[in-house]
């Protein structure tokens, strides 16, 4: 635990002014917590900085640093290259109809590590949201079946390799919390979340349960693709998973994270809560909506034209370049093609949301719809756990 336990920050000079945030170096999976600072945050929980070196052929993701941390991937990383077992598993939690434009980063992730090898599993967290939105667990696999399973396969799964399940389906998991419940104290549980609400404990522990699920069946490697506001299940299940070593032989899980994705008006963070305007998720429908909210959205344009022309974009401001980054266009030289002609001042604002901002975002929304569509043909193939 100890190894784990939220750390004070140093009290540089520099840190004091930041002393109110101390209070908060917990990451709340279910709360709006905003990360201000990924290499702190690396360096508080213990995490490792990612490299994207360490693997071969990395994704966009991996290579544009959008993952920015992990834990133990050293593991994963041998898996692939000595060809070994491991496994690949990750959540959806079916509480809306949506899902936000981070969750794409993750199917990216998993797609790349069932492409190198994994043994893939994608659990419908229906039990969390249940517990901590009140979705009833039939709400939760309609909406899934309907919407977030063939949303996976469109961001890029490979069905073929996938393995989905319901957490309130899969007695093997609840099972699995069972036997982790009695690894964790009540004030371990409050130091890493914050609160130990029965909501949060019983969501967290079925989550512990999916995490080991696969190595049930086959002690392996695991690596667990999430968004960082994830981070406190992964060290509560490496936790536990090492306290259960030596009777059940469990692989201590990895983990890779993400950032955040940005809101289009710059907030850290994009939620639920984020304006509307300001937000894009998976699906949208509306176009020409798209197309208005990348057009107002913050960019890192000059007070003047001419200091513009001068000096070039400031392309660390500006969202539209953040989402092309992350999401929307995929081939590196047309990234590199925005990125220069923003910095060198070629493009102005205007003129650079004409070429690269909008239409990369209407092609990645219509391809989405398109592979939507197809992959709610595709539901017959899926595949569930037993
Ligand atoms: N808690 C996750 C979320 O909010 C969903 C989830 C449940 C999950 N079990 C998991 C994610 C296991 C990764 C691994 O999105």
């Amino acid at each position: 635990m100890k190894e784990h336990a939220v750390s004070k920050l140093d009290k540089s000079e520099k840190e004091s002014e930041n002393m109110a945030n101390e209070e908060k170096a917990i990451i709340d999976p279910w709360g709006k917590e905003l990360i201000q600072d990924y290499s702190r945050l690396i360096k508080e929980f213990g995490m490792e900085q990612f490299d994207s070196k360490i693997f071969p052929e990395p994704n966009i993701q991996m290579r544009r640093g959008i993952d920015f941390g992990g834990q133990d991937l050293g593991q994963i990383s041998h898996a692939i290259k000595e060809k070994k077992p491991f496994y690949c598993l990750t959540g959806i939690m079916p509480s809306s109809e949506k899902i936000h434009l981070g969750t794409e980063t993750v199917v990216q992730n998993v797609r790349y590590f069932q492409d190198h090898g994994a043994k893939t599993f994608i659990l419908i967290a229906d039990v969390e949201s249940q517990a901590t939105r009140g979705v009833s667990l039939e709400e939760g696999k309609r909406r899934a079946m309907e919407f977030h399973i063939p949303a996976y396969i469109a961001l890029g799964l490979d069905i073929e390799k996938t393995s989905f399940y319901l957490q309130s389906e899969n007695k093997k998991v609840s099972n699995l919390a069972a036997i982790c419940s009695q690894k964790i104290t009540e004030n371990e549980f409050r130091a890493i979340y914050g609160s130990v609400h029965p909501s949060k404990v019983m969501s967290a522990f079925t989550q512990m349960g999916d995490i080991l699920y696969p190595q049930i069946k086959e002690k392996m490697p695991g690596v667990i693709p999430v968004g960082i506001d994830q981070a406190p299940h992964i060290r509560m299940v490496r936790d536990v998973s090492r306290r259960l070593k030596q009777e059940y032989g469990f692989f201590l899980p990895s983990a890779l994270y993400g950032k955040y994705t940005s809101a289009l008006d710059g907030a850290f963070k994009m939620s639920k809560s984020s304006p509307e305007n300001a937000k894009l998720e998976i699906p949208e429908k509306d176009l020409k909506a798209v197309e208005k909210k990348i057009n107002r959205a913050l960019t890192g344009g000059r007070a003047t034209k001419e200091e513009q022309r001068e000096k070039g974009g400031e392309i660390e401001k500006c969202m539209i370049y953040e989402f092309a980054k992350s999401h929307f266009i995929k081939d590196d030289k047309i990234l590199a093609q925005m990125f220069e002609e923003c910095t060198s001042g070629k493009n102005l604002c205007g003129e650079c949301k004409a070429k690269y901002g909008v239409p990369y975002a209407i092609k990645f929304y219509e391809d989405f719809n398109k592979n939507f569509e197809k992959a709610k043909k595709l539901m017959g193939k899926v595949k569930f756990v037993e």
